[in-house]
């Protein structure tokens, strides 16, 4: 028979065989909640929250502070503890969980749901005064946009958006050839699925967190690291500095990095999505090579009426030889009309028909979007109907069909 010998605030306690250990909250918190807090492994949050709510932001080493703050929080129901918020919070599974986090998340059921049990029956515990909410190291705003499906949806309006550009070569739906030529590592997509494919660019390092502006899936489409691909984007353009902001914001959230959501950048307000539409025009006036410039796509309905609003957008860089500019066609703003996550109709958004199309040259590449949109652009010209995607079918004008309008109309 085990005699087992238990110290409580200075009172010998001796239980027998009989199991019931009467265990001060302090010593439970100590020899099952300590042991979570500083496990390597990571909180059962973490499935779903990427920054913001890790057990040490709310669990410190001081079981009675721990306790009050979380109280305060209105984490710990006190009446009935097992209906706490927290214990609500442990218990929440993904679905796509797996069998090292299911016993995470029992070890953190059992441990913290022991001490929270414990603690609501031990009157030193119940009367340390509650303190001021904001002692916490939590941050509502932080814990909104770390939780992983912001990231996830960030990540779709961002950059999945633009996989247009890239699924031909990349995509194993689509890149046979390309794989039959170059490599299995050609493919990194995971068709339908924007969130292995994230994963996927994590694990094979195309995303780098240490240093995001290095990494590969954006120095590789700017053609600043040699690309078999060639240039995709304009460098400081639009989806330039919108795969930046994503790939340091998503680097800093992965390593922890944000201490106050004061910190966050903001991203631009107006989402576009790539279509396979090519377009390039030829016989430029003289312009400088690497020129910035956009074209802006207006709706003309069957009745002639113009659209004042543009539908679609495309930027690009004058070529080397100042001769031509092209680019691939980005849907304005479709995000409202998203069926699902994965995609947009972009040919039923942007239906064939008659359309006018505007281009200006750009003085500053890093000008928002909005501000791109509203500027005002004389050099117009109509097309009937639109064309196929795809890059052998791209539509080739000659600058000499842009007539110079009044363009207060
Ligand atoms: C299965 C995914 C999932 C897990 C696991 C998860 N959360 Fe959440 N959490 C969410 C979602 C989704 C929301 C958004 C609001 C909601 O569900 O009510 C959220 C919201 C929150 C909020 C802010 C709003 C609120 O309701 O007070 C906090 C704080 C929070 N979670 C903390 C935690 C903590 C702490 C853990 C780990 C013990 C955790 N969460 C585990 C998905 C999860
Ligand atoms: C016309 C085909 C083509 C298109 C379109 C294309 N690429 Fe590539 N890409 C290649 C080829 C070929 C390679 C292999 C040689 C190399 O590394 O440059 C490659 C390699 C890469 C790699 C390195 C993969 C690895 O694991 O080594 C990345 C990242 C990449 N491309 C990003 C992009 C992005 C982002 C886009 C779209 C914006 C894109 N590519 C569009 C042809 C293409």
């Amino acid at each position: 028979m085990r005699i087992s010998l238990w110290l409580m605030g200075g009172l010998a306690i001796v239980c027998g065989n009989s199991g019931l250990h009467a265990e001060s909250p302090s010593e439970i918190y100590q020899r099952l909640v300590i042991p979570l807090i500083q496990s390597a492994k990571s909180s059962s949050c973490s499935e779903c929250h990427l920054q913001g709510v890790k057990l040490d932001d709310f669990l410190t080493s001081d079981p009675k502070a721990s306790f009050a703050s979380l109280r305060a929080r209105g984490w710990i129901d006190t009446k009935q503890p097992s209906e706490s918020k927290l214990l609500q919070f442990i218990a929440k599974k993904p679905e796509n969980s797996t069998a090292l986090m299911d016993q995470v998340r029992k070890a953190e059921l059992e441990g913290i749901g022991h001490w929270i049990r414990a603690s609501v029956q031990d009157p030193e515990s119940l009367n340390t005064p509650l303190p001021e909410l904001n002692d916490l190291n939590l941050d509502e705003k932080l814990i909104r946009h770390a939780r992983k499906d912001h990231v996830l949806s960030r990540f779709v309006d961002v950059v999945w958006s633009q996989f247009e550009r890239c699924a031909n070569c990349h995509s194993p739906d689509r890149n046979a050839k390309q794989v039959e030529k170059n490599g299995k590592q050609m493919s990194w997509i995971v068709p339908n699925s924007p969130g292995e494919t994230l994963k996927l660019l994590e694990e094979r390092k195309l995303i780098n967190l240490k240093n995001p502006m290095a990494s590969l899936l954006k120095t590789k489409a700017l053609g600043q690291d040699e690309h078999g691909g060639g240039i995709k984007f304009p460098m400081d353009g639009q989806t330039d500095r919108e795969w930046s902001q994503f790939l340091k914001d998503y680097a800093a959230i992965k390593q922890g990095r944000y201490l106050k959501s004061n910190e966050i950048p903001n991203f631009e307000s107006i989402r576009t999505w790539r279509t396979g539409l090519h377009l390039r025009i030829q016989e430029l006036p003289t312009l400088p090579a690497g020129q910035y410039a956009v074209i802006l796509v207006h709706r003309i309905s069957p009745d002639g009426k113009l659209d004042e609003e543009s539908i679609a957008f495309g930027e690009g860089r004058v070529s080397k030889d100042g001769a031509s500019w092209s680019t691939s066609l980005m849907l304005l703003e479709p995000t409202r009309l998203r069926h699902t996550h994965a995609s947009v109709d972009w040919n039923v958004l942007l239906p064939d028909g008659r359309y006018q199309l505007r281009w200006i040259v750009v003085d500053h590449s890093s000008s928002p979007i909005e501000e791109i949109l509203a500027m005002r652009s004389i050099m117009r010209t109509e097309i009937d109907s639109l064309w196929k995607s795809g890059h052998s079918n791209a539509k080739t004008i000659s600058y000499g069909a842009f007539k110079s309008s009044d363009a207060s109309k």
